[in-house]
């Protein structure tokens, strides 16, 4: 066992980790943050989509041993005193989820795009939601959602 330390959703953590313990399955199994979901394991869906020091990272790709002194936000640590992150927000108004399985990922992952581009162009954000699989939405309204916190200025 490895012991690490990190900042999850604006709270310390110091636990005793397997070297082989994913990312995602320290942020479920041990601190029980389920916000963040497993959709394949293997990198390829997104849904597991959360920030290391505010950068957008898979959480399945990264093992738990390699966050350790870092910071992560997870959709859990979105929300302020009640109020939906602009792009939660904008998610909901816009009807860019059905299931909801693929969300939090492509929230996180949406975030990340605007924080390096704040005015995207409707390819810009199919370019920058492309590592982030919906089996449901056909997209467009998942890009109409980050087009609108686009506008409204939400990074
Ligand atoms: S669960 Fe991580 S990319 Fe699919
Ligand atoms: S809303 Fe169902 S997978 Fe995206």
């Amino acid at each position: 066992m490895t012991r690490i330390t990190v900042k999850v959703d604006g709270s310390s953590f110091t636990d005793e980790v397997e070297p082989r313990t994913l990312l995602v399955h320290y942020l479920r199994e041990q601190l029980g943050k389920t916000g963040t979901v497993i959709g394949c394991d293997t990198g390829n869906c997104g849904s597991c989509t959360v920030h290391l020091d505010g950068r957008s990272v898979k959480s399945c790709s990264l093992l738990a041993v390699q966050a350790d002194g870092h910071e992560i936000t997870t959709i859990e640590g979105l929300a302020t005193n009640g109020q939906l992150h602009p792009m939660q927000q904008a998610f909901h108004e816009n009807h860019a989820l059905q299931c909801g399985y693929c969300t939090p990922g492509m929230i996180m992952q949406s975030i990340d795009l605007l924080a390096d581009n704040p005015n995207p162009s409707d390819d810009d954000i199919r370019h920058g939601i492309e590592g982030n699989l919906c089996r449901c939405t056909g997209y467009q309204n998942i890009v109409k959602a980050v087009r609108a916190a686009a506008a409204g200025g939400a990074q």
